[in-house]
Parts: C-alpha cells; sequence; structure tokens
C-alpha cells in the first residue's frame, strides 16, 4: 500500500486550501479506499466499487482548487473536465468517452515518465560513453598495414578517453560540435508525438504497428553541440532501455485499477426549457455519461480500457438547481456528497495569509522583484477580508475570488509606482486599506470586482 494515508493527504490539502475539512477528509478517504481495495483478494475485489463523489457548494469557496492540489499530490492517473465541453456548440454529441482516453494518455505519458527517470543514471553512463567514442574516434581497429594496435597505442588511447570523459563531465566541452549518429529520430518523442496527434478513433493494432517500425528504424547522421547530443542520446539509450509494451500495459492497468475523473461544473448539464440556446442538451450529456460512470468498455488506442473502477468525482455549485435535478440515475451514480462550507471572515483572514501560494505571499513577492518591501499588519489582512466580506454580502457572493479584486484595488497605485519605492518599506494597515476602499461598496462600483 502506498504511503499516503488519510492523515497525510489531509495535511497536504491543508497547505493550500482553508476549511472544508469535510470535503478534504472525503476525498482523502476515497484516496485510501483505492489502495484498500487493491488489497483484497478476488472475487471481493472485483465487487467493491469506487465511491463516486459529488461536491456541492457555492462558488469560490475551493471545490476546484482542492481537486487540482489533488491532482498534483496523487500518483493515480488523473484527469479534470469541465462537464461544459460536452454541451457547447460544435461538440455535436461527440463522445464523452474521449475522457477515458484522455485519462489513457495521461497514464501512458506518467508511466514513461517514471520509467525515464528510473533508468535515466543508466542511460546518462551510456550517453557518456557514446560522446567519448564520438570525440576520440576509436583506434583500436588494426592499422591499414594489418598490423595490430600496439600495446602503448592501446593506452595512449585510454587514457585520452579517461581525459575527454573527465572533461565532458566537467561540462567543459559543452558547445563542441559533433557528429552524431542518431536513430530514426528521437525514439520516444516521436511516440508520444504519435500518440497525441493520433486522432482518437484509432486504435490498437496501428499504435502496434508504429511500435514495429521504431524498431526497425533507419539510422542518420546529426551535426549537434555537445550539450545537445548528451541530452540526444542519452533520450536514445533510455528508450533501450525501456520496454514500451510493458509502459502500455502498466499504464492501462492503472487507469483501471485506480483512475480518477473530476468532472467539474456537472451542475451546468442541467438545462431546463431550454436555457442554453443552442448548446448540445445537457440531459443527453448525462445519459451519455452514465455508462461511462457505470461501468463501461471504452476503445482507446490501447486497446479496451474498463471504467469500471475508476472513481468518477463530480463538483457543481449547484446555486440554480440540486443534486437531485440531475438524471435519476446519475444521480445513483454519485452516492457520496460532500457540502462546502461558505466561507466566513476569519476564512478570509486564513486565506489571504496561510497558504504558501497565499495572496499576501504573492504580492510581497512581486513587490520584492522592484525592491519593495510590503508589510502586512494583522489590522491590514483583517480589513481586506472584511471589506470583501462585506462585499459578497452587500452584491454577489463569489467566494474567495471577491479577495483577488480588492487586494488588486488595495495595492493598485503601490503597484503602479513601484519603482519610485526602491527600497522603501510600504506598510498595508488597516487605514491603508480602508482609505484605498473609500467609497467603493456603497456606489455601482463595486461591480468592478464581480470578477
Ligand atoms: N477554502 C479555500 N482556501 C484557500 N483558497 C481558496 C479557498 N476557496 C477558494 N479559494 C481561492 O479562490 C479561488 C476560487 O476557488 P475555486 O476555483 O476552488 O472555486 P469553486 O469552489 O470551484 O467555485 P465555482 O463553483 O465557481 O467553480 C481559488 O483559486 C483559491 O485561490
Ligand atoms: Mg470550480
Amino acid at each position: 500500500m502506498s504511503d499516503t494515508t488519510p492523515q497525510t493527504t489531509l495535511a497536504e490539502l491543508d497547505r493550500f486550501i482553508i476549511g472544508q475539512t469535510a470535503a478534504k477528509k472525503a476525498l482523502a478517504v476515497a484516496l485510501r479506499e483505492r489502495d484498500r481495495r487493491l488489497k483484497v483478494a478476488e472475487p471481493m475485489r472485483s465487487e467493491i466499487g469506487p465511491k463516486n463523489i459529488l461536491l456541492i457548494g457555492p462558488t469560490g469557496v475551493g471545490k476546484t482548487e482542492i481537486v487540482k492540489r489533488l491532482a498534483k499530490m496523487v500518483e493515480a492517473p488523473f484527469l479534470k473536465v469541465e462537464a461544459t465541453k460536452f454541451t457547447e456548440v460544435g461538440y455535436v454529441g461527440h463522445d464523452v468517452e474521449s475522457i477515458v482516453r484522455d485519462l489513457a494518455d495521461a497514464s501512458v505519458n506518467m508511466v514513461h515518465q517514471q520509467r525515464t527517470s528510473e533508468v535515466q543514471d543508466e542511460a546518462d553512463k551510456a550517453a557518456l560513453d557514446r560522446l567519448v567514442g564520438y570525440l576520440v574516434k576509436g583506434d583500436e581497429t588494426p592499422a591499414e598495414d594489418g598490423s595490430k594496435v600496439k600495446p602503448n597505442q592501446k593506452t595512449v588511447l585510454r587514457r585520452k578517453r579517461t581525459a575527454v570523459a573527465r572533461r565532458l563531465k566537467n561540462h567543459e566541452l559543452e558547445e563542441d560540435v559533433i557528429e552524431i549518429e542518431v536513430e530514426n529520430d528521437e525514439g520516444l518523442a516521436n511516440v508520444l508525438e504519435f500518440v497525441s496527434g493520433m486522432g482518437s478513433d484509432e486504435v490498437t493494432e496501428q499504435f502496434h504497428e508504429f511500435m514495429h517500425t521504431l524498431n526497425a528504424s533507419r539510422q542518420r547522421m546529426r551535426r549537434v553541440p555537445v550539450r545537445e547530443a548528451r541530452k540526444i542520446l542519452a533520450q536514445e539509450e533510455a528508450n533501450k532501455l525501456i520496454d514500451f509494451d510493458r509502459v502500455v500495459d502498466d499504464a492501462i492497468h492503472r487507469v483501471e485499477e485506480t483512475g480518477i475523473i473530476f468532472i467539474d461544473e456537472i451542475d451546468k448539464l442541467i438545462t431546463r426549457g431550454g436555457d442554453y440556446g443552442p448548446d448540445v442538451s445537457g440531459e443527453g450529456v448525462q445519459r451519455d455519461l452514465l455508462p461511462v460512470v457505470e461501468g463501461a468498455s471504452v476503445a482507446t488506442r490501447y486497446g479496451m480500457v474498463k471504467t469500471d473502477h475508476i472513481l468518477f468525482v463530480g463538483a457543481g455549485a449547484f446555486t440554480r438547481s440540486r443534486p437531485a435535478d440531475l438524471l435519476p440515475e446519475l444521480q445513483g451514480r454519485f452516492p457520496l456528497r460532500v457540502e462546502f462550507d461558505n466561507l466566513t471572515e476569519e476564512d478570509f483572514v486564513r486565506i489571504l495569509t496561510e497558504p504558501e501560494n497565499a495572496l499576501v505571499k504573492q504580492y510581497s513577492a512581486l513587490m520584492e522583484t522592484e525592491g519593495v518591501t510590503l508589510k502586512f499588519t494583522d489590522e491590514g489582512v483583517r480589513e481586506v477580508a472584511k471589506f470583501s466580506h462585506d462585499l459578497n454580502d452587500q452584491t454577489e457572493n463569489i467566494g474567495a475570488r471577491r479577495l483577488y479584486g480588492v487586494m488588486e484595488k488595495v495595492l493598485e497605485n503601490v503597484s503602479f509606482a513601484a519603482t519610485e519605492h526602491k527600497d522603501e518599506t510600504i506598510a498595508i494597515d488597516a487605514p491603508f486599506v480602508r482609505e484605498r476602499m473609500a467609497g467603493v461598496g456603497r456606489s455601482d462600483d463595486a461591480t468592478r470586482f464581480i470578477l
């Protein structure tokens, strides 16, 4: 089992997202469940289905943010789509199944990258050997008169090689141009290009055919600086060490057993009385989603992929609708519901300061580049939070997104005149914030902050 426990997942999410503990916990548990299932013996294992989750909550409270962070953390194949992508004009009922194909692609890329880094050291060494070979021409072949290479010549050669190898390691020859023999272009770089460039309807056989032609590749010469040759040769050597069939097998296995698909804005698929004009009916898309979420076999270029155990997470604000407005069958496929909390003023204070990417930290870092030190006082931050919260109350509640607009407004002038304040420290305290925000909120100007 991987060592990501629900606790470690929660702790990691806490680094970026304030509050929303119920949601974080539900997702953390869902991840662990996947690990657990893999430990269960058959036939029970096949019986245990994923517990798909629906994240429900007002706009701007961290739904997408949590999932984005999760995506970076999990080692599982992960895909995030906007449900609206399927209802756009021009989509014309194009298949929802493409999400499974995209997930398979993501997985192949991921596994390939992992394999590459596993063989990197070995590949680098082999590349270095080849570079030395190019730089110190091999004179160990018999001389023209047929006589053997003399032992002392061999010693000289070996010394030369060692010296060149050392200089290569010290990056002393990076700009020297050499001619190298490369395989019919760049091996897997090609495979990946091929994969991403391929129409989604083309399938397996073609892929395998391509793999074969790869092996029968031609050689050609290229003139490049050492620093580039090093990369090309290392990539080539890495590809020799990687078994592509196994990469694909492993990648598909991971998709089927641990894959996660996140469908954002799922509430937008609820269409009432042609709300969405000429768009493809959201209901049609819901219907297309049913089998995929339930468990189907989808044709991908790597073969059929079963979706039975892929975890689906849906998210939506559901402000103008309720989860109960989704097709009943689809509702049933998202048995776990997690409600997100509205953010309080106190949450805003924390969001402004605590996460590793907190706005206060961002602005400070940006101003630092101009030699300006921003000093946010507690009262100053509190004022920004309070103002944002009030503005949400008075106008439209856009959650934490409000903080972006307010912060921008507060720091507008400082930002504009930064070059004039080089080497200065500017205190962003309560009076500063109040002065900057004077007049905003009482007038129509407030609408400017609806981002
Ligand atoms: N709980 C939170 N902790 C830290 N930052 C947050 C939180 N909630 C929102 N934010 C900030 O606000 C921004 C918008 O949040 P997010 O994209 O997650 O909204 P959402 O809940 O998905 O809303 P929508 O329903 O409109 O898609 C995020 O990029 C993040 O910076
Ligand atoms: Mg969102």
